[in-house]
């Protein structure tokens, strides 16, 4: 059991780099393993998560090596050269992996199985396995529909036009996915935007796709060339440095290179309306992604009123705004929200247990959370696992009068291996402690 122990006080300062886009570094992997020829990521994330991603492409008979420089080299086999892998594909504690993966598992010649942790036996998969069925797929799923996923080989796949129900990259992307391997076009229809790395990368490597306004359409039986990738630093991640710039007297952060997509950057905008002090440098773009330097300074946050539409722009930001929200003065409100359910764990429910237990007033909902900006206490959190949610108490600790003790925190490493010595570099007062259960 890994715990973290966060002592209160303290100023953030500095300049840094956060890992590499989790979702880039996921879909940079599958293209590079899919596609013809190398592929060569400068900043790939390695972390548990994405670790997976390799793990699962390299049991098929992909090729991926580290070189001198620190980039990850995939010799992608094509669009049809993967190999049966002889066991169960274990994708740990990764949605994204699975999810897309569903896609890409449809339109091959084998059959595969795809099981995980205790936290995704438990995540919803008919979102994605109803329209990959629609599309021809073979799909076996649990009574409740969450995995494992047993995916049979050798279906022949049909182009849809799919009307997502709800505002998911990751629906979205399988279904693009599956596309590559189906006849005709392939067509998904977002209720609302979400990340689009998926869109970005296909064309980057060399896949055509067309998007008309909410609607994005591949054909089938193209392929992919292998690219020279450069990842930028994982703006999900930066977001805790962010909060813990603003919400800290006398801060000031520089973080460099970060993906500032507009699909992702619903955390900017939404700290921006709280009164955050965020300013962007040196903005450019890199294999189709925008990128910039943020700067962070100490501000005096307010609350405001979170709707819908901006839910997905911010979807994975949604904990440690809620510890802004926490330091903020009045109220904040979050609608429309209810995804937060399904994540690794019940964000809201969870994030709610865990600021009352610390003195605040913060009163779930059936799609969101409304929070009253108050005095932090010191106190005892159970993370339920979930990394995102460990990482914001420890930021929380920043304002709070004792330590804060954060239990169950070792899926930090599925997304942020390094958190806690950066975290200690910017002068956040964290440890990490490992306790050895015994019989
Ligand atoms: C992701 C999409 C989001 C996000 C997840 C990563 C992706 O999930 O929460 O962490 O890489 O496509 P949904 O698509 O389910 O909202």
């Amino acid at each position: 059991m890994q715990k973290f122990i966060v002592k209160p006080g303290g100023e953030i300062r500095g300049t840094i780099r956060v890992p590499g886009d989790k979702s880039i570094s996921h879909r940079v992997v599958m293209l590079g393993a899919l596609a013809k020829g190398i592929t060569q990521i400068s900043g790939c994330l390695e972390a548990e998560d994405t670790l997976s991603t390799m793990a699962a492409f390299k049991a098929m008979g992909v090729p991926i090596e580290k070189n001198s420089q620190g980039q990850i080299i995939i010799h992608g086999v094509g669009l049809h050269g993967l190999q049966p892998p002889t066991e169960p594909l274990y994708i740990g504690n990764s949605g994204t992996t699975m999810r897309l993966m569903a896609g890409l598992m449809a339109g091959q010649k084998f059959s595969v199985e795809m099981g995980g942790d205790e936290s995704l036996l438990q995540r919803p998969m008919t979102r994605v396995t109803k329209p990959l069925t629609t599309m021809g797929a073979k799909i076996l799923v649990a009574d409740n529909g969450t995995p494992p996923l047993i995916i049979l080989g050798k279906q022949n796949l049909q182009g849809i036009d799919y009307d997502m129900p709800i505002a998911s990259a990751q629906v979205k992307s399988c279904i693009l996915l599956a596309g590559m391997y189906a006849d005709g076009k392939t067509c998904v229809i977002e209720p609302s935007p979400t990340r689009d790395h998926t869109e970005r990368l296909l064309l980057g490597f060399g896949y055509l796709v067309n998007r008309e306004e909410n609607k994005i359409c591949l054909k089938g039986g193209g392929q992919l060339q292998g690219q020279s990738i450069d990842v930028p630093a994982d703006i999900s991640s930066a977001a805790f440095f962010i909060v813990a710039a603003c919400i800290t007297k006398n801060s000031e952060i520089l973080l460099e290179h970060v993906g500032i997509n507009p699909t992702r950057t619903g955390v900017i905008d939404i700290l921006q309306r709280m009164g955050a002090n965020i300013e962007l440098y040196n903005q450019r773009e890199i294999n189709g992604e925008p990128i910039a330097d943020i700067r962070v300074r100490s501000s005096n946050l307010h609350g405001i009123n979170i709707s819908k539409e901006q839910v997905p722009l911010a979807i994975d930001e949604f904990p440690i705004l809620f510890i802004a929200a926490a330091c903020a003065e009045g109220e904040t409100v979050l609608t429309g929200a209810e995804e937060l359910r399904v994540k690794e764990s019940d964000r809201i429910q969870v994030m709610a247990d865990g600021l009352q237990k610390l003195g605040i007033d913060a009163v779930p909902q059936a799609d969101g959370i409304i929070i009253q900006g108050g005095k932090i206490r010191s106190g005892v959190i159970n993370s339920h696992g979930d990394h995102r949610i460990a990482m914001s108490f420890a930021i929380a600790a920043l304002r709070a009068s004792g330590t804060i003790n954060i239990e169950d925190c070792a899926n930090v490493a599925t997304s942020f291996p390094n958190f806690v010595s950066l975290a200690q570099h910017v002068g956040i007062k964290i440890i990490k402690t490992t306790v050895v259960l015994t019989k």
